[in-house]
């Protein structure tokens, strides 16, 4: 069995995560070729070098431009803040490497279309870490709407709670620089829009409102630094043929830790994701007897599931990990000649609809979505560089 050379770029919590997905994956999947971690970059020698044993890593690096171009690397896997993607992703489709970007995709719709032109003119597989498509339960759902479980989708409903922002004493990071990091309506909202989209189809426009509560933060090294990202969004979402839409983002929520869910209702029944419970699903059908009014529990874990066959038996369950697993899994078993799914274009077309809720928010309007994300419209460089 040939191996397939990964290098990660960033040491923090998404690095741990992929490292995470590409150890398991080879266990649960049945796999064309074995990944290989060769080699994890990040800035500080020491706490990459470190980093890189704990992870497994068979190297470590500094200078992850010299590092992506080792002809051992197959593919450059991206987890750093999404201010740096779109210049880690043009340097490495520029070196033919397959491409794995974390999302958001970019801070601007300029980088997003950026690193969008560069794999595709370099003709090499891109993938966007939507993990959460690949949950279980969540992959189920999808797949009762198109199955027609719920008749004809009319409301699609999101939100997205947490409490890491509620702290004013929490150092300034780069979360909370619009610049490096985006917004929260790029950070979490991502993930609802890329599943309202999936589920739904596309959005056509959006009405939103933004906060931010807390509009300076302590410095490490002291001083303050102003915020310059929301605390918290909400938006209404239009999307095709009369369906209707709201999405909400938080991270100002005392004593919710990453509470998200996801609900839609058709003309027949109601489908119910809810985080905190995710190898379940809720279901309400219209035709049920009047008797059993209410909504069943699906546990996700059936046979005829999605993931199921990469999963554990039926009653063992679930968790975060397994959106990584399933993602390295499934983006592995199809080397190398793809198609990867969701690709950079979905995360351009995310990041299309997630830069319409932050312009309705700035402008108090509503604000149509483009229907489509062909071409490439002005800017051809590869965003700010970094380190
Ligand atoms: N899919 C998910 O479930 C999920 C969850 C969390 C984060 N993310 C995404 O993954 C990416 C990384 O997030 P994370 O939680 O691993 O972040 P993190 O802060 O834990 O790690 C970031 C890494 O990037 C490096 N880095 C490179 N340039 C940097 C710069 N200019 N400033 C700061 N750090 C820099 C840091 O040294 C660090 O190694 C982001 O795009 C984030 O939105 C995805």
């Amino acid at each position: 069995m040939t191996d397939i050379g990964i290098a990660v770029i960033g040491t923090g919590t998404m690095a741990r995560a992929h490292a995470y997905g590409y150890a398991a994956a080879p266990l649960l999947w049945s796999l064309p070729a074995r990944p290989r971690l060769a080699v994890l970059c990040g800035r500080d020698a020491a706490r990459t070098e470190r980093a890189a044993r704990d992870l497994g890593f068979g190297d470590h690096a500094t200078d992850w431009r010299r590092a992506i171009e080792r002809p051992d690397v197959d593919i450059v896997d991206i987890c750093t803040p999404p201010g740096t993607h779109a210049t880690a992703v043009s340097a490495a489709a520029a070196a033919g490497k397959a491409v794995i970007c974390e999302k958001p995709l970019a801070t601007t719709l300029a980088d997003a279309h950026a690193a969008v032109a560069a794999v595709e003119a370099a003709s090499v597989l891109n993938a966007i870490g939507f993990n959460y498509r690949r949950l279980p339960a969540v992959a189920l759902m999808r797949a009762m709407i198109g199955d027609g479980m719920i008749g004809t989708p009319r409301l699609w409903r999101g939100t997205w709670l947490s409490d890491e922002f509620l702290d004013p004493a929490t150092p300034f990071d780069w979360r909370f620089d619009r610049e490096l990091g985006g917004s929260t309506v790029a950070d979490l909202g991502s993930h609802l829009v890329d599943l309202a989209e999936w589920m739904a189809g596309p959005v056509t426009g959006v009405c939103a409102q933004s906060q931010t509560f807390t509009t300076s933060r302590p410095r490490p090294a002291g001083g303050h630094a102003a915020v310059t990202v929301d605390d918290a969004s909400s938006a209404l979402l239009e999307f095709g043929g009369g369906l209707r839409g709201t999405l909400e983002v938080a991270k100002t929520c005392p004593r919710r830790p990453c509470d998200f869910t996801v609900e839609v209702n058709g003309t027949d029944g109601t489908l119910v994701f809810d985080y905190a419970r995710l190898n379940e699903l809720r279901f309400g059908a219209a035709g049920d007897p009047d008797g059993l009014y209410g909504m069943r529990r699906i546990r996700a874990e059936e046979p005829g599931h999605p993931y199921a066959e990469h999963g554990w038996p039926i009653g063992q369950g679930v968790g975060y990990g397994a959106s990584f697993v399933n993602q390295a899994g499934e983006l592995l078993a199809a080397w190398p000649d793809g198609p990867w799914t969701p690709d950079l274009r979905t995360g351009l077309r995310v990041q299309q609809v997630c830069a319409a809720i932050e312009d309705s928010a700035r402008d108090r309007r509503w604000c149509p979505v483009p229907a489509e994300t062909a071409g490439t419209p002005g800017t051809g460089t590869a965003g700010p560089d970094f380190q």
